[in-house]
């Protein structure tokens, strides 16, 4: 079986590391990685909506020199028709190299990558994990704070639904000295497997608490989400939470000098656009980042699976 990624721990810290360097080579010199992926071809297969992650993942390709196939989405294609997973990616792997794919379901990442005869990066698969999101971020941190450990980082609004909170303690747990504060409402707390199979089983400290302003002093990254709103089962609940927190540049008066603070985007309400202009704001660079990290795990799949 070809090499998949469906979350960040597939990839061991050192080869994080190596993906970092090789993003920051490809941004410092993009004329030389620009026939990298000359004659490969990416299927970004999107079973749900984006904008952000399917054209980075379009554009990291176009920038290595390969092509890319999709269709408009997904959901209307075959899978409208009864067709599975399974067979789809079957289909796909006779047509690309590589597939990125994105899945309303939890697992679907995992079993198309059971069924493909390429390497299947999972963009993100329902309330689970975004592992090449989490790539953009630890790049941004590694970038703002020059590396990883004894990081206090919080985590902030939807940490039930939202994947790339997931990811991302999974893979800033393996790094020394980290203490998470996790920020939500009661109703949106990271899920108990989160906790056990990442925080409980490593010992690593972090504290839950429902009030952003108590605790923004004590943080070195501030990683803002949105709450889910198509994962919810209710629109009242939604509504009732969507505006729990809204990081402004009064909020920001307590925070540590050097906060970094992180967003996946796309951003609703949780970040005034004031904030925007404070040089603490990573947000917009972490969207580069995220296309020099996929620009830089495409070429390493590609490179072990034996096509380039
Ligand atoms: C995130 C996602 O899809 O989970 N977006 C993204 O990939 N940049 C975050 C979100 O949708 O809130």
């Amino acid at each position: 079986m070809v090499r998949s990624i469906i979350d960040t721990t597939d990839l061991s810290v050192e080869e994080i590391d190596g993906l970092i360097d090789t993003a920051e080579d490809m941004m410092e010199h993009p004329r030389e990685y620009a026939h990298t992926c000359d004659g490969m071809i990416l299927s970004t297969l999107f079973y749900e909506p984006s904008t952000r992650t399917r054209l980075s993942f379009e554009s990291a390709m176009l920038s290595l020199g390969g092509r890319v196939i999709s269709t408009p989405s997904a959901d209307s294609s075959s899978a409208s028709k009864g067709e599975s997973v399974a067979d789809t990616v079957r289909v796909i792997s006779c047509y690309a190299d590589i597939i990125a794919m994105r899945h309303h379901k939890e697992g679907a990442a995992y079993v198309a990558a059971q069924y493909s005869a390429v390497p299947v990066i999972n963009a993100g698969d329902g309330g689970h994990c975004h592992p090449t999101q989490t790539l953009a971020d630890l790049c941004t941190i590694r970038r703002e704070k020059g590396g990883f450990s004894g990081l206090t980082v919080g985590l902030c609004g939807d940490l039930k639904f939202g994947r790339t909170v997931h990811s991302l303690i999974n893979a800033m747990s393996r790094y020394e000295g980290i203490r998470f504060v996790l920020i939500s409402p009661e109703e949106l707390k990271v899920p108990s497997y989160v906790k056990n199979e990442s925080l409980k089983k490593k010992n690593i400290p972090y504290t839950q608490v429902t009030d952003l302003e108590e605790v923004i002093g004590e943080l070195d990254i501030l990683y803002m989400t949105r709450v889910q709103r198509e994962r919810f089962f209710n629109e009242e609940d939604y509504l009732r939470l969507k505006d729990s927190y809204i990081l402004t540049p009064e909020k920001l008066r307590s925070a540590k000098k050097d906060l970094s603070i992180l967003h996946p985007l796309p951003r609703v309400n949780e970040i005034s656009v004031k904030v925007d202009e404070d040089p603490r704001a990573c947000y917009f660079k972490q969207v580069l980042y995220g296309r020099y990290m996929r620009m830089a795990l495409i070429t390493k799949l590609l490179k072990e699976a034996g096509r380039l």
